[in-house]
C-alpha cells in the first residue's frame, strides 16, 4: 500500500504525516510531497520513529515520483485562512493548486482514492472531479472532500455540553464544509436531547468552529492539529475499506444528486472507495429549514469549481 500526502510540510500535512507514520499498517509506503524545501527533512525526521512504515520526502520537482502507484492521495496543499477571511477567499490560490495536483494524479495514479482537505472544499472537490472527468478517469466512488473535522468537532461540543464522553457519541454532519452549508443533525444523536436554544447555539458553534480556531491563532493559520487527526482517521478508514473491511464514515461526495451534486453524507467505505451511500434520515423542521436555506450557497460553490475547470 502507498499513501501520498500532498502539502505534507504544512501545518496539517505534518500532523497528518506523523499520525500516519504511527497508524498505517506495517509495510505501507508514505510519500510526502510539498513545494517547501523542508519536505525531505520532514521525511527524515519522521523516518526515525520506529514503525514499519517507510517515509520518503519529495521536493518541488518530484510530484510525479511521489504519486506514482499511490493507492490513496491525501491533499492538504494550499493556503489556510487568516482572521476575517471566509473559506471562499482562498479560492483564487487554492483552485489552481488542486487543479495542478489533480492533473498529476490522472497521470500517475488514476485509480487512487483521493481525499481533498484544501479549502474551499465545497469547490475544490468539484475542481478535482472535473479534471478527472476531462481526462476520462473520474470515478465518483474514489473522490472525497474530507469533512471529518466537522463530525469530530460536533461530537466534542455535544460531549462538553451534555457531560458525555465524545468518543462514545455519533453526531451526523451533512451538507458541505463552510458556514451554513455545515449542517449537524442534532435530532439524530442517540441518547441525548436538546432544547431549541441548545440546538440553535450548538449548530452555530459547529458551523463557526473553524473560525474559532482562526481567531484564536490570531493570524497564525487555521486548524492543523485537530484537522491532522481528522484526516488521519479518514485515511485509516479508507485503508480499512481497501483491505476489505466495511467502514462507516461521513464525507463530501458525488452521490445521487438529490440535494446537490456533491453532498456530505453518511456512507460505507470498501474496496472501491464508496461502497454504499447511506440515507441522511429524517430531519427535524429546524434542520429541514436550515438545509433548504443553504442549498443555494452549496450549489453555487460547486458551480464555481465546475466553471473554473471549464475556463482554465
Ligand atoms: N477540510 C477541512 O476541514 C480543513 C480544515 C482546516 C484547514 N483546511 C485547509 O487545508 C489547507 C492547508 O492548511 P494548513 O493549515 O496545513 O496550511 P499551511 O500553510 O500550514 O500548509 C500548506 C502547505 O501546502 C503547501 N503547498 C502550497 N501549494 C502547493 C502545491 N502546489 N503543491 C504542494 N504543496 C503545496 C505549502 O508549501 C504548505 O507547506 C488550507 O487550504 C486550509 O484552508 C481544511
Amino acid at each position: 500500500m502507498k499513501v501520498a500526502v500532498l502539502g505534507a510540510a504544512g501545518g496539517i500535512g505534518q500532523a497528518l504525516s506523523l499520525l500516519l507514520k504511527l497508524d498505517l499498517p506495517a509495510g505501507t509506503d508514505l510519500a510526502l510531497y510539498d513545494l517547501a524545501p523542508v519536505t525531505p527533512g520532514v521525511a527524515v525526521d519522521l523516518s526515525h520513529i520506529p514503525t514499519a512504515v517507510t517515509v520518503t520526502g519529495y521536493g518541488k520537482e518530484d510530484l510525479n515520483k511521489a504519486l506514482v502507484g499511490a493507492d490513496i492521495v491525501m491533499i492538504p496543499a494550499g493556503m489556510p485562512r487568516k482572521p476575517g477571511m471566509d473559506r471562499s477567499d482562498l479560492f483564487n490560490i487554492n483552485a489552481g493548486v488542486v487543479k495542478t495536483l489533480a492533473e498529476a494524479i490522472v497521470q500517475q495514479c488514476p485509480k487512487a482514492l483521493v481525499g481533498i482537505i484544501t479549502n474551499p472544499v465545497n469547490t475544490t472537490v468539484a475542481i478535482a472531479a472535473e479534471v478527472f472527468k476531462k481526462a476520462g478517469t473520474y470515478d465518483a466512488r474514489r473522490l472525497f472532500g474530507v469533512t471529518t473535522l466537522d463530525v469530530i468537532r460536533a461530537e466534542t461540543f455535544v460531549g462538553e455540553l451534555k457531560g458525555k464522553n465524545p468518543a462514545e457519541l455519533t453526531v451526523p454532519v451533512i451538507g458541505g464544509h463552510s458556514g451554513t452549508t455545515i449542517l449537524p443533525l442534532l435530532s439524530q444523536v442517540a441518547g441525548v436531547s436538546f432544547s431549541d436554544e441548545e440546538v440553535a447555539s450548538l449548530t452555530v458553534r459547529i458551523q463557526n468552529a473553524g473560525t474559532e480556531v482562526v481567531e484564536a491563532k490570531a493570524g497564525g493559520g487555521s486548524a492543523t492539529l485537530s484537522m491532522g487527526q481528522a484526516a488521519a482517521r479518514f485515511c485509516i478508514s479508507l485503508i480499512k475499506g481497501l483491505q476489505g473491511e466495511t467502514v462507516n464514515e461521513y464525507a463530501y461526495v458525488e452521490g445521487d444528486g438529490e440535494h446537490a451534486r456533491f453532498f456530505a453524507q453518511p456512507l460505507v467505505l470498501g474496496k472501491n472507495g464508496v461502497e454504499k451511500l447511506l440515507p441522511i434520515g429524517t430531519l427535524s423542521s429546524y434542520e429541514q429549514q436550515a438545509m433548504n436555506a443553504m442549498l443555494g450557497t452549496l450549489k453555487a460553490d460547486i458551480t464555481l469549481g465546475e466553471e473554473f475547470v471549464k475556463n482554465n
